[in-house]
């Protein structure tokens, strides 16, 4: 960066899956693989913020200049790890791809199959940590990321508006793109306004998405 345009300004960045129990062998996730939030964390902390990043379960180095990291599994933990390190924060990404359910309850011990019988998997909502985080005041800058498969623009200012995010980064997921992947390709979306980020690598992108935000955030907060 040729300016620190985060300079002074505490950041908290989530990334990576979580990873929701039902015995001690087995749990539901996703393919997040925490590139994008990693490359994220480390493109603020390039741009002289100070950077807690809050991560899902991925096997990847911390990037350089990272503050604090907070290793998480479920989405619970997440929300909590989230919720306390944006505390006084100016900033908050949600780049973590956290699981929307969760089974009801964690079995002790490893189930066993039935004879050819179906099982059925109990599932309740997790909290959604964007959301819990808008409905506290004052709360930071908030910048979700939405990974959709089809309708980006509209799922994604649906998400905007929702969860009441100042920004939205869509992700159009599949073909190269998005989960566990090198390269990703965004639009940003704001109320009055967007940005394209073509395809290129996540630490590149990483980069350019830090530009446009410090730039909403000072246009909006000051
Ligand atoms: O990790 P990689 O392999 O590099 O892949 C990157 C990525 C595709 C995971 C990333 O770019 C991305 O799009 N992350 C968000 C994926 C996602 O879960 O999107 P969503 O549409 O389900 O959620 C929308 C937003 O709400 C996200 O900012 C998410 O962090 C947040 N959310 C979702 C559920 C929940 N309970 N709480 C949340 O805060």
């Amino acid at each position: 960066f040729a300016e620190q345009v985060l300079g002074g300004k505490r950041v908290v960045v989530s990334a990576g899956p979580t990873y929701e129990d039902i015995d001690p062998v087995r749990f539901i996730g996703n393919r997040s693989s925490g590139r994008m939030g990693f490359a994220v964390a480390g493109a603020a902390a390039r741009a002289g913020a100070q950077v807690t990043l809050v991560a899902g379960p991925v096997s990847l180095a911390t990037p350089f200049g990272i503050a604090r990291r907070v290793d998480v599994r479920s989405a619970a933990q997440m929300h909590a790890a989230v919720t306390e390190a944006a505390q006084g924060a100016d900033i908050y990404i949600g780049s973590a791809a956290v699981g929307d359910y969760r089974p009801n309850s964690t079995a002790e011990h490893k189930l066993k199959k039935h004879d050819g019988a179906d099982l059925t998997l109990q599932l309740a909502e997790n909290p959604d940590i964007l959301a819990s985080l808008s409905a506290i005041e004052p709360h930071p800058f908030l910048v979700g990321f939405a990974a959709e498969t089809q309708n980006v623009e509209k799922y994604a200012r649906d998400k905007l508006q929702r969860k009441g995010l100042d920004m939205i980064a869509a992700n159009q997921v599949g073909e190269g793109l998005g989960f566990e992947t090198a390269d990703n390709a965004i639009t940003l979306y704001w109320a009055d306004g967007s940005l394209e980020l073509p395809r290129t690598d996540k630490a590149a992108l990483a980069r350019q998405l830090i530009e446009c935000i410090a730039s909403r955030y000072k246009a909006v907060r000051g």
